[in-house]
């Protein structure tokens, strides 16, 4: 029988344990978890607030890079009315280096919707937590569940490893029927008592012990329920996400000096990193000279030369590109990205385009700014030189 009283009778819903392995595997899952699991700082608290906060940074991120932003952010913004009174830029400041900036954005969107429609409380039921800008399934059954102890089903990365072994589901489970199987297990598995503890532990023993390579079958409470395990198929359970085929891209990015300033643009909405401050960036197409290897000499006056129109219709104003400052390399998605940084002086045109989205900047006002990581790397890289003298 499935959740909501109807039987299901797809060969897939009979992986579901039997109500004796589930009574096993809820005990012994209880004990491991009493004894083993960490303490983080987002598990010290019922705050629906900080619960989401963790959530949407855990997103796509290790526990251990998560904990240092997550601390910085309560700091900055202790509670949702804080952060629905902050400017998005400081948001995204607060946010620069954990990637997919969206999700900040949302974020601040969401916090300001709650003030305004519900003086600031979270709704405790994942449907209606849905609704809120950002907030999915699993993020909506986080919060319900570990904020509001609701009984509330979570699938996430580590938990969908751990349900795919103990199912010994050898199908997509990214697909619409491992997905139904998945999220009808993780409904069927939570005890009445307790059920956010419950959800914590299980993603507890997902990434801590059923670990995507080399899982720690002998020490696994559930080894005994597990059907990946009595197959000897943890290796290949669950099928790997097919990779994406990275894409090498070379990209320049100018400082354009005017006296003690630099231009700096705000990303528009329809750009990667969106509201975050940078140089002006170019993508070099195939016919540049930054796919070859040449010398940094060699490289700046064609660079100059083939640059100036984009530079012109982008920003508004002409300058002289004069150096080579450095080269980054930096991956996003399924992007390689190589970086050629260059120095330009100012000529001529105005860039302030009446929304401020445009600035010329003094270095030692960058560190109020959102960047990009690699518009950070360089505007770090200004500011050591000018430091120095050089
Ligand atoms: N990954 C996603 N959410 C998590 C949490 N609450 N604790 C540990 N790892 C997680």
């Amino acid at each position: 029988m499935s959740p909501d009283g109807e039987c299901d009778e797809s060969p897939e819903s009979e992986r579901i344990p039997d109500r004796n392995r589930m009574t096993r595997l809820r005990r012994n899952l209880s004990r491991w978890y009493a004894a083993h699991g960490r303490e983080l700082p987002w598990r010290a608290t019922h705050d629906p607030y900080r619960i989401w906060i963790s959530e949407i940074m855990l997103q796509q991120t290790t526990v251990a890079a998560v904990i240092p932003y997550f601390e910085r952010f309560l700091e900055q913004f202790p509670t949702v009315e804080v952060l629905a009174a902050a400017d998005e830029n400081e948001v995204l400041r607060m946010w620069e280096g954990l990637g997919y900036y969206s999700r900040a954005r949302n974020i601040h969107r969401t916090a300001r919707q709650l003030v305004a429609e519900r003086k600031g409380t979270f709704p405790h039921d994942a449907v209606e937590l849905q609704r809120l800008p950002g907030i999915g399934r699993y993020t909506a059954g986080a919060i319900a569940s570990f904020a509001f102890d609701e009984r509330a089903p979570i699938v996430e990365a580590n938990t969908l490893r751990l349900y795919s072994r103990l199912l010994g589901y050898d199908g997509d489970p990214r697909s619409s029927e491992g997905q139904k199987l998945l999220w009808r297990f993780a409904e069927a598995v939570l005890p009445k008592a307790n059920p956010g503890r419950f959800n914590q532990a299980l993603m507890e023993l997902g990434s801590t012990v059923c670990t995507p390579a080399a899982p720690d079958c002998p020490s696994c409470p559930l080894r005994t329920v597990c059907r990946a395990f009595a197959e000897n198929r943890q290796e290949e359970i669950p099928r790997p996400k097919p990779r994406p085929k990275i894409t090498p891209v070379v990209e320049a990015s100018i400082a354009v000096r005017r006296g003690d300033t630099y231009l700096l643009r705000q990303r528009r909405a329809e750009e990667r990193w969106a509201g975050l401050w940078d140089f002006p960036r170019f993508e070099l197409g195939e016919d540049q000279p930054g796919h070859l290897d040449r010398s940094d000499e060699a490289l700046v006056p064609v660079l100059h030369q083939n640059l100036q129109g984009p530079l012109k219709e982008l920003t508004g104003i002409a300058a002289e590109v004069t150096a080579v400052v450095t080269e980054l390399r930096h991956s996003v998605t399924r992007y390689r990205i190589r970086l050629i940084c260059l120095e330009a002086e100012y000529r001529s045109g105005d860039p302030t385009n009446g929304d401020e989205t445009q600035q010329w900047c003094r270095p030692e006002d960058f560190e109020e700014l959102a960047f990009s990581v690699t518009g950070r790397k360089l505007a770090r890289l200004l500011v050591r030189r000018e430091n120095s003298g050089s």
